[in-house]
């Protein structure tokens, strides 16, 4: 894994979402009480992409069919489906950094093009 760095925190308010692609990884960070995390920018029903999903009280809800899922663990709470992989977070200097995976993601992850 290998810390990378994003977005100033302050650039992050309550419920907010920011998508990145680290490593070939689609990443949503992610702000709820308080905390920043960073999940799978894929949910694991149909690989719709997160971003545009609620987030509120520590879960994310796809913007496609409902499913609600743990921010910090990525466990589904409602839909029934796989979790979601989730990608440890710190704050350095007021800069939100990720671990991120040395190896890239698998092919259905990689941008299309
Ligand atoms: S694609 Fe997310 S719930 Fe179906």
């Amino acid at each position: 894994m290998t810390l990378t760095a994003t977005i100033p925190e302050g650039d992050l308010p309550e419920g907010g979402r920011h998508p990145l692609r680290l490593n070939g990884w689609p990443i949503l960070l992610c702000r709820s009480d308080g905390a920043i995390r960073a999940v799978i920018d894929r949910c694991s029903h149909q690989a719709s992409p997160l971003a545009d999903g609620r987030v509120r009280r520590g879960m994310i809800m796809c913007p496609l069919h409902g499913a609600r899922f743990e921010i910090a663990s990525g466990r589904c709470l409602a839909g029934g489906y796989a979790a979601l992989k989730t990608f440890e977070t710190t704050v350095i200097d007021g800069i939100v950094q990720v671990d991120v995976p040395d190896k890239a993601p698998p092919p259905e992850l990689q941008p299309v093009g």
